[in-house]
């Protein structure tokens, strides 16, 4: 390869490229977040000429531009604002949205849980606003495949266009599409004949994930990992049981991430007195190769888990009598 081919191609060239990683003097086009003493954000994007009007006067693009971050500019009201760039969470918290978002935590725990790596072929669902998109991109980075679907056209606009304008351009290795997974991913009508036929890891933050466990079985490598985030127990309990029951998994593991912020300063050190209680619960499970069923589990369920109130998916290896969970 000559020198400008490497140059002419910003995968081999820039190992940053198409991560939304802006270094160097500010730019017109860019985004900014500047930050009030009292901790209030406002996000700029940087044009010449134009000026941000804050309660305490304004403030010029001109004096950011052409500068570097991590620094001070003071209002004409005489209130100083630090300007920063948006890291890839504060952008995602802060963007327009549709869908909720996945919060910068629970994409952090996504992308090591569902062990998404340099090259891999990603499926997701929904797309929703483009969070956890933006971080899966980042972690495949542009010699990877990320096939995000949504249903909805208007949330799939808005995604298109956070991730867009994190990137400042449009990712190579992401294909947006338009579709519900199970009917895009399934053999009837509404297949969709460019969906993928070999996928590493699947993420799913969406409403019924159960509804897509068999035609998600038939695409996942051996190995592959299934990650799927949801918002309640119910949900929790649901694709649990319908992975179990498929056979074709591992035994999903369950878990949640509560972040507790601290206060430092001087003697006084405690928790922040205010927390995200609760965002969603991860579910992962690892596909077995064609034709291999899970172990039957030893561990009996506990007692009643499996009760006459139990109407969900029924494992095999479940008492069906009175729920006692006796049954081996
Ligand atoms: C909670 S939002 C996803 C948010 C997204 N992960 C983010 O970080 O911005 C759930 C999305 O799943 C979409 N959805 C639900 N069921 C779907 C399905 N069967 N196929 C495709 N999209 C689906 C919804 O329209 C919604 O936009």
């Amino acid at each position: 390869m000559t020198d400008q081919q490497a140059t002419a191609d910003p995968t081999v060239s820039d190992p940053a490229a198409y991560s939304g990683v802006r270094t160097g003097p500010l730019q017109p086009g860019e985004r900014v977040t500047i930050t009030d003493p009292k901790g209030r954000r406002h996000s700029l994007l940087l044009s010449p000429g134009q000026r941000f009007h804050t309660a305490k006067g304004a403030i010029e693009h001109d004096d950011l531009i052409g500068g570097p971050e991590g620094v001070v500019v003071t209002s004409v009201g005489g209130v100083q604002y630090l300007a920063l760039r948006p890291l890839l969470g504060e952008f995602t918290v802060g963007m327009p949205r549709g869908a909720q978002v996945v919060y910068p935590k629970d994409a952090a725990q996504i992308v090591v849980g569902a062990d998404i790596f340099p090259g891999a072929r990603v499926l997701e669902a929904g797309a929703g606003s483009g969070a956890l998109s933006l971080a899966l991109l980042r972690a495949i980075g542009p010699t990877g495949r990320l096939t995000s679907y949504e249903r909805r056209e208007d949330f799939a606009r808005i995604a298109a266009k956070n991730v867009r304008n994190f990137l400042g351009t449009e990712h190579p290795a992401w294909d947006l599409r338009l579709g519900d997974l199970a009917t895009a991913l399934g053999d009837g009508e509404g297949a969709d004949p460019g969906a993928p036929t070999e996928i590493d890891r699947v993420v799913l933050d969406m409403l019924a994930p159960w509804e897509c466990v068999d035609v998600i079985a038939d695409r996942l490598v051996p190995g592959g990992v299934i990650c799927c985030y949801v918002a309640t127990t119910t949900q929790l309990g649901r694709i649990t049981e319908t992975l179990r029951v498929h056979g074709g998994f591992t035994e999903p593991q369950a878990e949640e991430s509560m972040i507790r912020g601290w206060h430092v300063e001087g003697l006084s050190i405690r928790p922040s007195h205010q927390m995200v209680g609760h965002t969603g619960f991860l579910l992962t499970s690892r596909r077995l190769a064609p034709g291999v069923t899970a172990p039957a589990r030893k561990r009996r369920p506990a007692p009643g888990a499996y009760g006459e109130d139990y109407t969900g998916p029924r494992p095999t290896t479940a008492p069906t009598g009175d729920g006692a969970g006796t049954q081996p």
